[in-house]
């Protein structure tokens, strides 16, 4: 196997277990890389600190899937880990039948993204080195899950860093369209055509704490609401009103047809940019119990944090503004770049322009089947902060 040796000082984050190598931590290689190759790294003096892959254009080079000298990268690791990851999900009390099985250096395996709805199966390969396994790992899906269908999904931004086939593929069996149940709501769920792998499993937690804040006759407001997660739920609480804001119409459609599914009626579905119906929302004097801002992740690196650290206190300003006294707001982050704390003092300072008082009521996370790594920070990306505007 080719040996990689990495500069002084790196073998001390790959011991407290961080799996990744970027590439310019790199000293050199026995013999030169191809992209997935299988690579063993270790320090500047030789001695060995992991078992890993390798994309030598990629600026994160290696992801490091074994620290354990005895436990090279095997058919029978990867069947392990995906056979661990199955036991834990199966402890979960989810109250669905839409998990997420591997969750990629959550569940020891980067690169590799799993979701379960139903009897079908999503899989994504976010890496190349990943993506070589393909054959070891649709097999043990098949064999663990018995699925009456694998559809293979790409990430465009993934595919364009790890230079990765970009063709989304049925792998096995038929996939149609199908619906999952989420506590006491069904929901359709676009694998073949819609967003990340068809539904936002990692706010399952999320949902249900909303309703906690929900009152009879509440009227609320569920901002980048996709297929209706929030806004479902919001009205299954008792709101007499829910109004759903999403650029997307396709998103729109499939929120409409949820509302029917669970006989909700009273969903005012808005096709329009978030940026400019709370601006007109202000100026028609609008006011809700519960306002919910879930945006996508407005921050793929560091670079664009301080842009997208406006447009949040942009959103957190008006949605301040929009609340009712007494009403709540929840705002999520889910991109790792955007961090719990950005997200709390980017609420103090609109709370301070909006001249409201904010009392933090709850905190969330991406909910248990999405488990991050401690030495990992960026297995951490999902937050969510509800506070009571006073
Ligand atoms: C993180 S998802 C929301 C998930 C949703 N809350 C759920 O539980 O299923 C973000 C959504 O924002 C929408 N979106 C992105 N930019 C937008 C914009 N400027 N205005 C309105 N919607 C937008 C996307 O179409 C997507 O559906």
């Amino acid at each position: 196997m080719i040996q990689v040796r990495v500069k002084p000082g790196v073998e001390d984050k790959i011991r407290g277990f961080f799996p990744w190598v970027y590439r310019p931590e790199i000293i050199g290689y026995s013999k030169k890389p191809e992209k997935g190759d299988f690579v063993v790294v270790r320090d500047f003096s030789g001695k060995f600190l992991g078992y890993g892959y390798i994309n030598p254009q990629a600026n994160i080079s290696i992801r490091i899937l074994s620290f354990r000298r005895e436990e090279p990268i095997s058919k029978d690791l990867v069947r392990r880990r995906i056979e661990e990851a199955f036991e834990y999900r199966k402890r979960l009390y989810l109250d669905s039948n839409a998990y997420r099985l591997i969750h990629s250096e959550g569940d020891l395996l980067p690169g590799l993204v799993v979701d379960v709805y139903g009897p079908y199966v999503v899989v994504e390969f976010t890496t190349f080195g990943m993506s070589k396994l393909k054959d070891w790992i649709i097999p043990i899906l098949i064999d663990l899950l018995k699925p009456k269908g694998i559809y293979q999904k790409v990430s465009e931004y993934v595919a364009s860093v790890e230079e990765l086939e970009k063709e989304e593929k049925l792998l096995y069996g038929e996939v149609p369209e199908e619906f999952i149940w989420e506590h006491d709501l069904k929901f359709y769920v676009n694998i073949l055509g819609g967003q990340k792998t068809g539904f936002f499993l990692d706010q399952r937690g999320a949902r249900k704490l909303i309703r906690s804040l929900v009152k009879p006759g509440d009227e609320c407001l569920d901002l980048f609401c996709h297929s209706g997660g929030f806004a479902l739920s919001m009205k299954k609480a008792g709101a007499s009103y829910v109004m759903a804001v999403d650029i997307s119409s396709q998103a729109l459609n499939l929120g409409k047809k949820n509302a029917q599914l669970n006989g909700l009626s009273g969903i005012e579905w808005v096709e329009a940019n978030v940026f400019d119906i709370l601006k007109a929302l202000i100026a028609k004097g609008k006011s809700f119990d519960v306002v919910v801002i879930d945006p996508p992740s407005f921050a793929k690196n560091r670079a664009t944090v301080p842009n997208a650290l406006s447009g949040y206190k942009e959103l957190m300003l008006r949605g301040i503004q929009l609340t009712k006294p007494g009403g709540y707001l929840a705002v999520y982050s889910c991109s790792f770049h955007i961090t719990r704390e950005h997200l709390l003092q980017t609420l103090v300072s609109a709370g301070r322009d909006a001249k409201r008082q904010l009392r933090v009521i709850g905190e969330s996370f991406q909910d248990l089947d999405h488990p991050w790594i401690l030495q990992i920070p960026n297995t951490l990306y999902l937050k969510g902060i509800y506070v009571e505007v006073l």
